[in-house]
């Protein structure tokens, strides 16, 4: 079968790779993909919303599945896109509508779903213009730090995480004045949870599902968590503290649930869920949901997965994930993302990327690179990721930042501490 995958990011290189290998597929498309994805498939210079010229690529080169990598195009509702229109209809895209894709979209849309379903999560209240003294009057009686959302997708920007009560009070009035534009003319309140964050990711048809393997990812620039928050500096699956007791608890009272949700409240789901949870000493509550792989985490997550997704996409497209296994490797993965110095703020593009030395025992995905004339270049802030696999996290690091010192490009940056707390 021909596979269209939409993106291009360093999750979409680990996507594709892992594509590429089942004895399923016949052609592998990517759009646009970057340099990465070039090698194991065909980038076509298409962006991931632009529907129209997507269905032109999908008639021209019988295309039989789509898999969408990021949120953008499913929040902007590729997946009805090709249900309302007649040619496409009849090829399943992995990932959720639109609708379901608000999980994600809307903060204040996902509380509710989980509240109506008796999914833990932080205690939250929904302020707009109309209500603002009583969106004080929460702040008030929380305990800091305070944590303050927009509702809508502010390009991973929207969450204010402040200690001092009177600077969460006039941040919530910028918020609604439109510091983060339409997204936060809602914001939603939280009671700040305490624990250590993870990731937790299944691939479902709305019935079944089955839980890939969890990862812990490294928000902040800085070493020890220091710093401005990116998009993902590394990664690191299995998560040490993430036993057999709390994935139990994980899949019972949220996985589950939520699945459960889903099917009650109507919506129908084709595609992933990351689950963004925090774990307070064995009690696991949900941060937030996204309707999509996580980035860095995919490149950690996917090369332990043993069994073909391809066939797992296919069952899911045809109501039939429940009567798969999913088998994965016990090794633990990792990953260090190099960006490009001056990320997440200003940074500059176009550097070349250079190896001293070849070497087979990482896999390099490509985040933000490009092709030029023969020559790989930096095109984004997050640039390469280094993914190792060892018998243990240690292991897997030791071979990351081993090979993480072959790869040069100017202004190239790392964090040198990615696993180093668990
Ligand atoms: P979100 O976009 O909802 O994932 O929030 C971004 C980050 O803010 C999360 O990854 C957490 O580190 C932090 N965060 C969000 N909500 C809370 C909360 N209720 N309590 C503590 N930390 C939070
Ligand atoms: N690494 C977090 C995310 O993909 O949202």
């Amino acid at each position: 079968m021909n596979v269209l995958l939409l993106g291009s990011g360093g999750r979409e290189h680990a996507l594709a790779w892992k594509i590429a290998q089942s004895p399923l597929l016949d052609k592998l498309y990517i759009a646009p993909g970057n340099a990465g994805t070039a090698q194991v498939g065909t980038n076509l210079p298409i962006s991931a919303t632009a529907f129209d010229e997507i269905k032109k690529a999908v008639k021209e080169y019988a295309i039989n599945l789509v898999v969408v990598g990021p949120e953008d195009p499913l929040v902007k509702g590729v997946h009805d896109f090709f249900l309302n229109d007649a040619e496409l209809k009849s090829i399943p895209v992995i990932g959720p509508q639109k609708y379901a894709a608000t999980l994600e979209g809307s903060k204040e849309f996902a509380k509710a779903f989980m509240n109506r379903h008796n999914i833990p999560t932080a205690k939250h209240f929904t302020v707009t213009a109309e209500n603002l003294q009583e969106g004080f009057d929460f702040l008030a009686k929380q305990t800091a730090p305070y944590v303050l959302k927009a509702d809508g997708l502010a390009a991973g920007k929207g969450v204010l995480i402040l200690n001092d009560l009177n600077e969460a009070k006039s941040e919530l009035e910028n918020m609604l004045n439109g510091k983060f534009g339409a997204a936060s003319k809602t914001v939603v309140l939280e009671e700040c949870l305490k624990g250590i964050e993870m990731s937790v990711f299944v691939l479902t048809d709305g019935e079944g599902y089955v839980i890939l393997p969890e990862a812990k990812d490294y928000k902040r620039v800085g070493e020890h968590d220091t710093g401005l928050n990116t998009g993902g500096m590394g990664a690191v699956s299995p998560v040490p503290f993430a036993d057999k007791k709390l994935m139990e608890r994980i899949e019972s009272e949220i996985i589950k649930p939520t699945i459960a949700g889903l099917k009650e409240d109507n919506i129908p789901y084709c595609g992933f869920i990351f689950f963004g949870l925090m774990n307070d000493n064995g009690t696991p509550k949900v941060i937030e949901y996204n309707v999509r792989m996580g980035d860095p985490e995919t490149e950690v997550v996917i090369p332990r997965i043993k069994s073909d997704l391809l066939q797992l996409f296919v069952a899911a497209a045809n109501k039939k994930l429940s009567q798969e296994k999913i088998e994965i490797n016990p090794f633990s993965a990792t990953t260090v993302m190099a960006v490009s110095g001056g990320y997440p703020e200003a940074y500059e593009k176009g550097k070349t990327i250079t190896f001293s030395e070849q070497f087979s025992d990482s896999i390099v995905f490509h985040a933000g690179t490009k092709l030029e004339n023969g020559e790989v270049k930096t095109s984004g802030g997050r640039v390469l990721a280094v993914t190792s696999l060892g018998e243990n996290k240690d292991a897997a690091l030791k071979i990351s930042y081993k090979n993480i010192t072959k790869i040069h490009f100017d202004k190239m940056y790392y964090r040198r501490d990615i696993g180093q707390d668990l």
